[in-house]
């Protein structure tokens, strides 16, 4: 059991909400900032290939002036690598990445990418990079994690978030079977994806679930009760759940 339930922020959407404008407002440094007084644990930002939202240099900034550790959401890329091992933040988390998609709408085939992924998890590994791989809830991507020494996997929770009853319960088990099997071969599980105040709570009560990286919903949120308030509800129903 791990007691604390680590909360990652991630501020993608208000680098979106920044671009639809193209200036400079609102700022994710600031979001990252106001997270972090907040009671987040650290911050994600996904730097995806078309830098729809977070930018180059917003992870530069990042880096540069937030004390919480960082985890960069990437693609297993050359391009991403390079900028990965420039920056060298906290953690990576390898993510498949669609560019027509509209967020990342599945986990990472880690089985199926075995020779592609070894490579990249040795390089980031080497650089002092923890690095997190986003799989669905399947033993079979645990064991593929298990094989190229990941030290992390983060569970996709998007199925989860949008069935309903049995197979919501069903999907609730495999997220818990599988966090209990990551943590026996040694791996920290992780989970995020579409969580919101009203399903959180039974995903922060898997015990073995070390953190959860949440955005979409604390950003939405943030405009009716500000973002502090939205992150601080959300703290607070993760520690009540455990
Ligand atoms: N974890 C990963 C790996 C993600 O790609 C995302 C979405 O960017 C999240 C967590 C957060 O998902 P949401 O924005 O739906 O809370």
């Amino acid at each position: 059991m791990t007691d604390r339930l680590r909360l990652g922020v991630n501020i993608d959407h208000v680098a979106t909400i920044r671009n639809a404008r193209g200036g400079d407002h609102p700022d994710p440094l600031r979001a990252a900032q106001i997270a972090a007084a907040a009671g987040a644990d650290g911050i994600t930002a996904h730097l995806r290939e078309d830098r729809r939202h977070i930018t180059d240099d917003d992870i530069a900034r990042l880096m540069g002036e937030i004390d919480l550790p960082l985890n960069l959401e990437m693609a297993a890329t050359e391009e991403m690598l390079e900028i990965a091992l420039r920056h060298r933040p906290h953690a990576a988390c390898i993510v498949p990445e669609k560019r027509e998609e509209r967020t990342t709408e599945g986990g990472l085939d880690a089985a199926g990418m075995h020779d592609q992924l070894a490579a990249f998890v040795a390089r980031l590994t080497a650089a002092g990079i923890r690095v997190s791989l986003f799989i669905e809830p399947d033993e079979r991507q645990v064991e593929a994690a298990l094989r190229l020494r990941a030290p992390v996997v983060e569970f996709h929770t998007g199925r989860f978030a949008h069935v309903d009853g049995d197979d919501r319960s069903a999907e609730l088990k495999r997220i818990g079977d599988c966090a209990a099997l990551a943590v026996k071969n040694g791996i920290e599980p992780h989970a995020g994806h579409g969580l919101t105040f009203a399903n959180v709570v039974p995903v922060a009560a898997i015990p073995q679930l070390a953190e959860l990286n949440i955005g979409h919903f604390l950003v939405g949120e943030a405009i009716f009760t500000g973002l502090e308030a939205s992150i601080q509800r959300m703290r607070g129903l993760m520690d009540e759940a455990r």
